[in-house]
């Protein structure tokens, strides 16, 4: 069992039909699986299975007080596990599927393990975009619990091979769908009546909620009212140094750049945020591999999604 025996192979399987019944197999035996998301790489099992859940939290040194998202293949299936105000509603019909994870009141009778929710009387939810993660749900008639496929406060992983340089030997199965588009972590966002709480900005940003809620979305890019437990201050922390709004590299600095400079990695020639977002973590994590002491990060402007990635190059520099 995965807790019991955390060194075993793992194996790295190309994203189809065959590797799909597999890896339901998988959960359905308990196990962790690697998925693709539009955002990030998942370590999913089995939400309704308190020792598969544990094994999540056991595979990446997570602290136990830090809740999982559960990830649905549809609105039924979320309408079964939390309770939906004609807000959260709203929200899911227009960012669904998307990168919006909805932090909603949990019902009774929803099933879900206790470890997932951290004893929180909420549930965090997340209908993905992407068909490998709504595919494994259906497949294997679970609900999903999936963090980032990554150790706990280290870089997400944006790739398959991000996810073996992490956490190799402490899951089976690996779902490789090549690079993910998105590159940053769902926004989560908690719906009330009058407004909505931002709890981590991401690829839906504060003005994309505001104008679908038609109520002000507070929080947004204020860190001290940020209340995901798990948005501590040092995370997507690489194992170096890091500093940011560099305009040059400094002697044994590696430089991720943006538009047109020198540099030694560039996240979007054009300055094209969604594209920088895109390469961030992947940049973050050659960097990382370099010979260089430390990195350093050019200013990326604060508009759009551009809130998303300072949030994240802010936490990887505390
Ligand atoms: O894009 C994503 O959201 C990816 C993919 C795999 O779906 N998942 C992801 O999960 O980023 P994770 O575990 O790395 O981040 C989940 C965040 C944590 O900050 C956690 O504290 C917060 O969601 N969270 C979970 N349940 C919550 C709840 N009931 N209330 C508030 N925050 C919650
Ligand atoms: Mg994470």
């Amino acid at each position: 069992m995965t807790i019991a025996n955390p060194a075993f192979a793992t194996r790295t399987c190309r994203y189809g039909a065959d590797a799909l019944r597999e890896a339901a197999l998988l959960i359905r035996a308990g196990e962790l699986v690697a998925v693709p998301t539009e955002t990030v790489y998942g370590l999913a099992a089995d939400a309704t299975d308190d020792q598969a859940v544990a094994a999540i939290y056991s595979a990446k040194g997570r602290p136990s007080f830090n809740p999982l998202i559960v990830h649905v293949a549809d609105l039924d299936m979320a309408e079964r596990l939390a309770d939906f105000s004609p807000m959260a509603r709203l929200l899911a019909e227009r960012f669904w599927p998307g990168p919006l994870t909805l932090v909603l009141p949990v019902r009774a009778d929803s099933g879900l393990s206790a470890l997932v929710t951290a004893g929180l009387p909420t549930v965090a939810l997340r209908l993905p975009a992407h068909p490998a993660m709504r595919s494994l749900v259906r497949e294997s008639g679970r609900p999903l619990a999936a963090p980032s496929a990554n150790r706990s406060g280290s870089i997400s992983p944006t790739r398959a091979e991000h996810v073996l340089a992490s956490l190799s030997g402490r899951l089976r199965l690996v779902l490789d769908e090549g690079p993910t588009s998105e590159g940053l972590e769902s926004t989560i966002a908690a719906p009330e009546a009058d407004r909505v709480r931002l709890l981590r900005p991401g690829p839906v940003t504060a003005a994309m909620l505001e104008q679908a809620a038609g109520v002000p979305v507070t929080g947004a890019g204020d860190t001290s009212r940020i209340e995901a437990p798990g948005q501590l201050e040092s995370h997507y922390a690489p194992s170096k140094p890091v500093r940011l709004n560099a305009l040059r590299a400094e002697k044994d600095e590696y430089l991720i750049g943006f538009g047109l400079m020198p540099c030694h990695i560039n996240l979007s020639l054009e300055a094209d945020m969604r594209e920088a977002a895109a390469n961030l973590f992947s940049a973050l994590h050659v960097a990382d591999a370099s010979a260089a002491a430390s990195i350093a990060v050019a200013p990326i402007p604060v508009e759009g999604i551009g809130a998303a990635i300072n949030d994240r190059l802010r936490r990887a520099a505390a």
